[in-house]
């Protein structure tokens, strides 16, 4: 045994009913890649990564600095698209279809596929625009359907009870672990199908990060979750899979428990328990 995972079940307990994972078919992969192999000029940074994703399942990706994580994320909504010198080749399926095809739409898609950063980055203007900000993109103009959204957004986000009474105030004048949420709130806002998150707590304090963490395993009964982590407890606790990547390589990817518990790549043990990386 390598690494005992604690409270995973105290997390798991209002999930006693979740389905059996191994009893899930193709129809609950909502993304995947096939393939996947990327370029920053002449360098390659991610080499034939395959690997499904769970509908309503957190799955974390962990390995090294500079192995690949965040370009992965960003491949399965096309951030990477704006960085100049990159080349992708292979298949990102989002509900079967290609993103990486001429006619993909990459406006719906991004807004079924949001993205969470390492830094909280809400736009320097009210919580009330910073919700609304996407939906009116989406053509929502009625007043009341904005502000239901924004109620429902900031409900989910765990976030409406601190900031009900100062929704015209600068989301700047929140707190780091808030801002997080509000930025959590602003994905949902588009009600996207998966929640990208790279790094979501790495900048919070502990009872941020505890609040995150609970959010992310409330939002998986709705949505799915890809989480990028430095941290190892955290991915023991959150997770239902977890991927380990090294030098552009997914090494290892698999349930949460066994990967913890019981690695089956020597490169992956390493990593678990501390000896690189
Ligand atoms: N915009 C870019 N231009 C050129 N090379 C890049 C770019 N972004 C990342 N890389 C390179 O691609 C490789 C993977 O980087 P990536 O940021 O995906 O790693 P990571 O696993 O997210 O690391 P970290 O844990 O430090 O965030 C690294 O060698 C990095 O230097
Ligand atoms: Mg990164």
């Amino acid at each position: 045994m390598v690494l005992k995972i604690k409270n995973k079940n105290k997390l798991k307990i209002e999930n006693k009913n979740s389905l059996n994972n191994s009893n899930k078919s193709q129809d609950d992969i909502v993304i995947e890649c096939k393939e996947l192999n990327l370029w920053y000029d002449d360098a390659q940074a991610l080499i034939d990564i395959n690997m499904k994703f769970k509908r309503n399942e957190v799955t974390a990706i962990i390995g090294p600095s500079g192995c690949g994580k965040s370009t992965l994320l960003r491949c399965l909504n096309r951030m990477n698209d704006v960085i100049e010198g990159c080349r992708i080749e292979g298949e990102v399926l989002f509900q079967g279809k290609n993103l990486y095809t001429k006619d993909a739409d990459i406006r719906l898609n991004r807004k079924k596929i949001g993205m969470i950063f390492q830094k909280p980055n809400p736009f320097p203007m009210s919580i009330y625009d910073n919700i609304t900000y996407g939906p009116k993109i989406h053509k929502i103009i009625d007043d009341k359907t904005l502000r239901e959204i924004t109620e429902r957004s900031l409900k989910r986000a765990v976030l409406w009870e601190e900031v009900q009474d100062r929704l015209n105030e600068s989301a700047m004048g929140l707190s780091g672990g808030q801002q997080q949420r509000l930025c959590i709130a602003r994905a949902l806002a588009v009600e996207p199908e998966i929640l990208l998150m790279d790094e979501p707590t790495a900048s919070l304090d502990p009872i941020a990060t505890q609040k995150i963490e609970e959010l992310i395993f409330e939002l998986k009964k709705e949505w799915t979750v890809i989480i990028v982590t430095h941290n190892m407890q955290q991915a023991a606790r959150i997770s239902d899979y977890t991927g380990f990547m090294y030098l552009g390589k997914l090494i290892e990817f698999g349930n949460t428990e066994q990967i913890f518990e019981n690695p089956n790549n020597q490169l992956t043990e390493n990593y678990i328990t501390g000896r690189f990386g």
